[in-house]
């Protein structure tokens, strides 16, 4: 177990902003974990933060309580027939557990390859991308209630997930620790390829995980900045949910407006569409950008500070509403 006062969060946010805790915590397993939390008396009022690899997090300011982050790092598969386990603890990388999983042949997770962050904050977050999402393959998520350390065992009808939801983000479920993540993988070919830049492989005899992954890869390559280079969190804003007959009337003063159908009464719309529609793409305040390929997302040119990405974030946010009467909200979540 590692821990740390007045402990720098700068190698723990994508954004790479400088914010430091009062706490920082890194534990390697559940019974780690569970002992902390009995040393130190945590009621619901304690600041409690659990964090992932930071690549969802805008730090404002200083955080002033405990950030627990999880080195549970252990991956375990078992074999049923067609099928598969896999056990995935919550600080094994997301895309090490996906490169893992497409290698041994296995389908489920190969369209959310090369997504930052790990594989708890997976959970939490339902991290989604090409048509798939991580609340379609999770069977349960095993947690740690931090206030009576006690485990508890969210099987997916309990976790509430929808787009980029669970029940993990609602009011009250932050006290609830993920430790393990369990998922469904299957062994016969399962291939998702409605995603349009997928569309030609469906044409590919033999086709494996691993190919799907390569070229999910390559596709994130093009459009999404390496978090290894530029700082970002991602896509900053979801994609808006609005009723069909708002979305009627805007296709008929922008007759190219993207859509996905979501139910009979309403679609979502490609906020990257919206904010490049304002002009704004490559648009720079201080040290925040919107990225050039890809507008959803928002990068640190390499001196932001948390303010120029907020403030950024309210314009593109103000641009849309004046001119389309969409309200986007922000994907990433303010600490
Ligand atoms: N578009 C533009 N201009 C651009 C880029 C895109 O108008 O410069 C429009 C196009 O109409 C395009 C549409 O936006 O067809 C959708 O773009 P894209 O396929 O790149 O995906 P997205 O809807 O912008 C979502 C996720 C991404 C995920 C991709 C791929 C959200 C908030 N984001 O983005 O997730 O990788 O789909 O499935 O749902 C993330 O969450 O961090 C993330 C990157």
């Amino acid at each position: 177990m590692f821990i740390a006062e007045n402990y720098s969060l700068l190698r723990h946010n994508t954004f790479g902003l400088e914010a430091k805790a009062d706490l920082f915590v890194e534990y390697e397993s559940e019974e780690e974990l569970v002992a902390f939390l009995k040393n130190h008396e945590i009621g619901p009022d304690t600041n409690l933060l659990n964090i992932g690899e930071g690549s969802n997090l805008l730090f404002t300011s200083d955080f002033h309580g405990i950030v627990l982050h999880s080195a549970i790092k252990q991956m375990e598969y078992s074999f049923e027939e067609n099928a598969a386990t896999a056990r995935v603890g919550a600080g094994v990388n997301w895309d090490t557990f996906c490169a893992d999983a497409a290698g041994k042949g296995l389908w489920g997770v190969e369209n959310l390859s090369a997504i930052p962050g790990e594989t708890g904050a997976a959970a939490v977050q339902n991290i989604g991308a090409y048509g798939a999402e991580a609340g379609d393959v999770i069977i349960s998520v095993d947690t740690i209630d931090s206030t009576t350390g006690e485990k508890k065992i969210f099987f997916n009808n309990e976790c509430d997930y929808g787009y980029r939801h669970s029940v993990f983000k609602e009011p009250g479920m932050r006290k609830f620790i993920v430790t393990n993540v369990s998922f469904r993988l299957e062994q016969n070919p399962a291939p998702n390829l409605n995603y349009n830049g997928l569309r030609d492989l469906k044409e590919v005899p033999d086709i494996t995980p691993e190919l799907i992954r390569s070229r999910i890869i390559e596709i994130r390559k093009n459009k999404l900045p390496d978090p290894k280079e530029t700082g970002s969190a991602g896509s900053f804003f979801k994609n808006p949910v609005i009723e069909k007959n708002m979305y009627k009337s805007l296709k008929d003063v922008y007759p190219a407006i993207p859509h996905y159908d979501v139910d009979t009464t309403h679609v979502k719309v490609p906020a990257a569409w919206l904010i490049e529609q304002c002009g704004l793409k490559g648009y720079r305040h201080n040290g925040a950008q919107v990225y050039e390929n890809q507008p959803l997302v928002i990068v640190n040119c390499g001196n932001a500070i948390a303010s120029d990405i907020m403030e950024l974030a309210r314009k593109i946010q103000k641009a849309v509403h004046d001119k389309f009467g969409i309200d986007i909200y922000p994907e990433v979540n303010y600490i």
